[in-house]
């Protein structure tokens, strides 16, 4: 199963001028990317066509679920009509912390049968019961021809969620072509294929994504309920002051603020997510004996607090850095590498989502 990336597929899901559009609903906003497929030097390469975002209000997304449904589609209209986007088919981003991906060997099916067999295949390992989660397999590589045994993931995300998320989407006019786990579209946009062992991680308002893959295959997928927001809450707690204040202290001050009592709030709000990440990564050590993690690679708003790649680093003891979510787009030289007042950087899931549809 090794060496094998995540299958790309564009199938159903490019829209009619060739555009595959990836869109990603985070707690504090709505995030789309528009890629064409091409290729350069007889390789395959996306280029981005367009991307925006529409903020939301606080609490209408929490933990990857969406809890004011009309917010969100009135978020996601007012992202194609700012920004003309014409295409209406989408890929749409979920992530859960109940989401799991496990290792599965099943029987080579057509996809019909297979749809069938998972279920069974799938009740030993999943805990919640079987009706209240969607279940997807991702075949890596060729069945074997002697055993007609295929290797995969199976992924199961709980229903409720993606069903409300799907109808927010469809009710701003959108068609989902396929849903896709975050997770998976942030190892497309910044993972670095040709390493042996990278763990991957996003840093959100309220959810953390970790993928650990061996050259594009994932072989540990973890959500934790951790994120910026935490940061926020423990600086305005400590500071008495209000959210909103809260959130542009910690924006410019970082880890190392010159101011005592900012700093200490900081750190001692990141650590149990710090903490968290290093026990993710322990367990990927113990449960893959010999395996060595090259290194770890950031995004996500999160990752751009002052201090917190070092912070990481210090803590898993390999080598951490931030990585530019357009580093795998072709036309990425166009764009401004920071951001700005005019442009900011499409969200790594908006553009990996995208790309699994188009590369
Ligand atoms: N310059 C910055 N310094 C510190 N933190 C920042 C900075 N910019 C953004 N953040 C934090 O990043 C978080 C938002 O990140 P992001 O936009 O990736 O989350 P999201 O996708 O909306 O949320 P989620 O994925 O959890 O649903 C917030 O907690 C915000 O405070
Ligand atoms: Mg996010």
């Amino acid at each position: 199963m090794k060496h094998r990336h995540l299958p790309r597929n564009r199938v159903g899901v490019l829209n009619p001028d060739g555009h595959a559009i990836g869109l990603d609903i985070g707690a504090t906003g709505v995030r789309a990317a528009i890629l064409s497929p091409g290729t350069l030097g007889g390789r395959p390469t996306v280029a981005v066509e367009g991307a925006g975002q529409v903020p939301l209000p606080r609490d209408a997304v929490k933990e990857g679920v969406i809890h004011d449904a009309d917010v969100v589609t009135e978020a996601i209209k007012q992202l194609w009509a700012e920004n003309r986007f014409h295409c209406r088919n989408v890929v749409l981003g979920v992530a859960n912390q109940q989401s799991l991906v496990r290792d599965l060997r099943m029987p080579n099916l057509d996809p019909a049968r297979r749809a069938k067999a998972l279920p069974y295949q799938a009740k030993d390992v999943v805990a919640l019961p079987i009706d209240q989660v969607v279940l997807d397999y991702c075949q890596l590589g060729e069945p074997d021809p002697e055993t007609d045994m295929v290797d995969g993931l199976l992924i199961a995300t709980p229903r409720e969620p993606v069903l409300a998320a799907v109808a927010a989407v469809e009710r701003a006019g959108l068609r989902v072509a396929r849903v896709d786990l975050a997770s998976f579209a942030t190892l497309r946009a910044i993972g670095a294929q040709h390493l042996a062992v990278e763990a991957v991680i996003d840093l959100g308002a309220h959810l953390t994504t970790i993928v650990v893959h061996d050259r594009g295959v994932p072989q540990l997928v973890r959500t934790l309920a951790r994120g910026g927001d935490e940061l926020t809450q423990q600086l305005a707690d400590r500071m008495g002051i209000e959210q909103i204040e809260a959130e542009a202290l910690k924006c410019e001050s970082g880890l190392d603020s010159d101011h005592a009592e900012i700093s200490r709030a900081l750190i001692q709000g990141v650590r149990p997510l710090v903490a968290e990440i290093r026990t993710s990564l322990a367990y990927f050590r113990s449960a893959h004996e010999g395996a060595v993690i090259e290194r770890v690679s950031l995004t996500g708003g999160g990752a751009r607090l002052g201090g917190i790649v070092k912070a990481i680093e210090d803590q898993v003891d390999l080598p951490t850095r931030l990585v530019d979510p357009l580093q795998h787009v072709s036309n990425r030289d166009d764009a401004p590498s920071a951001p700005d007042a005019t442009f900011a950087p499409p969200s790594a899931v908006s553009l990996g989502l995208a790309m699994g549809a188009a590369a």
